[in-house]
């Protein structure tokens, strides 16, 4: 048993291997422990040798905030300060890369010029910069030989002084800057949603219900995706795995902020039949869904969650509650044509997952004649016709001969 678990979780990270082969991360810690660092040490020696180039940015001081930073000895304080994390996270990483066995280097290198943050509302921040070039072509030749770049979080302004860095912005900088596939940071967070596009996470950014520091987090790291970074990840620091959880398992475990367009997902109306059953003509003639007359449809609309981009329907999705059983039904889930490969199934079927947790269920089912493949490939096992909830099966058309699936959710 242990032994299949072991082999799928294997399985599964498989597919992953090879997306991610050649792409550069950037990883940002926020204020993490000797054992964190230990221990996210490990889990970049691991990517790395899956040929997964990291930028590590570990900061001394808190991300996210500017502060200010009066006299000579103070920055000098930080900057040794700065420069002994630095070296604690290198030599961790160093012993991780030897435990794997990877000859490949680990390189410090600045990566910034920085002028001065300024005066803000009277305040002058004196020490503290912000970025005004990323290195970027100086980057992308260390990491053609290093498989991971630390980058300290100061940086020299042309008029030779030294000024400290916000690693938050340093970290979107240059992920913004060298393209770089994510930015994963770890924090401490809790219930924030498991996926969020950028105008989702700008929406959350201002919820008042959040800590401070995790809304500043989302803020400020948004530019990196406006900028054509895929995805931002935001991670607990404190668990222990987590960047591989997140990275090699299709359930992922942390928050992530994604560059798709926002699509709104709402409930059916009565004046919106005209186009669902456009969206589902096709497929009822192929056979892929089941016939259903406008009155029928009509009767039914309730049940009914669409998605739209642009006021135009480009997806559609069925919930049917079991109350008795914990389950409900998952039925008619439809991409448009235009619009498929996009996940955006996964967002409907996603959709649905959540209605159903919040009314208390323990899973979803659904019947499908041509699209088993798919549901398997997100989460669904198959299961008996007896399995329906007893309401479902009472109506179960044989002549179909619809394979069952469920999928149990947390
Ligand atoms: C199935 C469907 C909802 C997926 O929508 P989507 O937003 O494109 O889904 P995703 O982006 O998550 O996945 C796309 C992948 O699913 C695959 N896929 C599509 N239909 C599939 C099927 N019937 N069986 C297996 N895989 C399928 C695509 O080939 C693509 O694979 P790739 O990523 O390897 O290229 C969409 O293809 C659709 O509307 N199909 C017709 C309606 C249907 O079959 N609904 C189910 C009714 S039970």
């Amino acid at each position: 048993m242990l032994n299949q678990t072991i082999l799928k979780v294997l399985h599964d990270a498989g597919q992953y291997f090879h997306t991610y082969s050649g792409s550069t991360f950037v990883v940002l810690l926020d204020q993490v422990s000797k054992a964190q660092t230990s221990s996210i040490a490990k889990d970049i020696a691991l990517l790395c040798a899956l040929n997964i180039k990291i930028i590590l940015i570990a900061p001394s001081h808190p991300i996210g905030q500017p502060f200010v930073i009066r006299s000579d000895e103070e920055l000098e304080q930080l900057l040794v300060k700065t420069q002994v994390t630095q070296r604690k996270a290198e030599v961790l990483l160093n012993q991780a890369f030897y435990q794997y066995q990877i000859n490949s280097a680990i390189v410090s290198s600045s990566a910034v010029t920085t002028k001065p943050y300024g005066i803000h509302n009277g305040i002058d921040y004196g020490y503290f910069g912000k970025a005004r070039n990323i290195k970027k072509e100086l980057l992308n030749h260390i990491l053609e030989s290093a498989s991971c770049l630390i980058i300290p979080t100061f940086g020299f302004a042309p008029t030779g002084e030294t000024f400290i860095m916000d690693g938050l912005e340093m970290a979107e900088k240059i992920a913004s800057s060298l393209q770089c596939q994510k930015l994963m940071i770890l924090t401490e967070h809790d219930k924030l949603p498991r996926e969020m596009n950028a105008t989702q996470a700008k929406v959350l950014s201002q919820d008042d219900n959040l800590p401070i520091h995790i809304r500043s987090l989302i803020k400020n790291s948004i530019p990196a995706i406006e900028h054509g970074v895929e995805r931002i990840h935001l991670l607990n620091k404190a668990t222990e795995g987590e960047l591989i959880i997140e990275l090699l398992t299709r359930d992922g475990i942390g928050s992530m902020i994604t560059n798709e367009p926002y699509d709104e997902i709402k409930p059916a109306e009565l004046t919106d039949i005209q186009a669902l059953k456009a969206l589902m003509q096709p497929l009822e003639d192929d056979g892929t869904l089941k016939k259903r007359s406008i009155q029928e449809l009509e009767k039914d609309i309730h049940n009914f969650y669409l998605m739209f981009r642009d006021n135009s329907l480009i997806g559609a999705v069925a919930y049917y509650p079991y109350p008795e059983e914990k389950t409900a039904e998952l039925a008619s889930l439809i991409v448009h044509p235009d619009y498929r490969k996009g996940k955006k199934a996964n967002q409907l079927m996603q959709f649905v997952e959540h209605k159903a947790h919040e009314n208390g269920f323990d899973s979803i089912f659904l019947l499908t004649t041509q699209t088993a493949h798919w549901f398997m490939g997100n989460g669904f096992k198959e299961a008996k016709i007896s399995d329906l909830p007893k309401d479902k099966l009472a109506v179960y058309d044989y002549t179909r001969n619809s394979k069952v699936f469920f999928k149990h959710i947390v």
